[in-house]
């Protein structure tokens, strides 16, 4: 008798979208509900781009219901969060677990949600890292310019934390024509005029 296994699916909405984990077989775009995307979490330095005295932010999702608690600066916008779901290969499932768990738990805890493919077939049941309040990384409401500064200068040894922002932009911007969120958009480009502000382009004769 062969026990039938669970099928083991993820969903990545943040660097996740853009850097599959290993032994995926399956790459769908879609989202979830239920949900917010922040910029409100402390990231990790190894993996996101700050120092360990300076870390830079990455994103979390926030229970919509506990958002509508808090007292955000930006609108919630669609009751979508867009991202992709990964199915890992069966014999994989483990390997996957354990290096998910050493890569991304810290200051995430694990939420299962439904996942609704963008071509309409049927919803997926997905693992998702959630940090939620009461992990120390979770920061709540920021102001957004604040914030996009401390995006800016934030740097360490896997690069700037302005590209975390940037490649997540893009990334959300190749999954469906409706997967913008308002939220990254207006940091990115708040961070847009940062640069530009900072980083004035040379005139030609220089
Ligand atoms: C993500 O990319 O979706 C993600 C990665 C680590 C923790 C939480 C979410």
């Amino acid at each position: 008798l062969t026990a039938e296994k669970e099928e083991f699916w993820l969903f990545g909405y943040g660097s996740l979208i853009w850097k599959p984990p290993p032994h995926f077989d399956q790459r769908v775009p879609g989202y979830v509900t239920g949900y917010v995307r922040r910029f409100w979490q402390v990231g990790r330095y190894q993996d996101h781009r700050g120092t360990p005295e300076a870390p830079g932010r990455v994103v979390t999702l926030i229970e919509r219901s506990f958002w509508e608690t808090l007292d955000d600066h930006h609108p919630s916008g669609s009751d979508r969060v867009w991202g992709t779901a990964y199915r890992i290969q069966p014999d994989k499932v483990a390997e996957v677990r354990d290096y998910l768990d050493i890569r991304e738990i810290n200051g995430y805890t694990v939420h299962y949600t439904d996942f609704h493919p963008a071509d309409g077939s049927p919803v997926i049941k997905t693992l998702v890292y959630i940090g939620t309040p009461d992990n120390e990384q979770f920061m709540g409401p920021q102001d957004p310019q604040k914030l996009a500064e401390h995006i800016y200068t934030s740097v360490g040894p896997s690069g700037p934390n302005k590209d975390y922002l940037l490649c997540l932009e893009a990334a959300l911007d190749g999954l469906s024509p409706e997967s913008g969120d308002g939220h990254i958009t207006d940091l990115a480009s708040r961070l847009r005029g940062i640069e530009k502000r900072l980083e004035p382009v040379p005139s030609p004769d220089q």
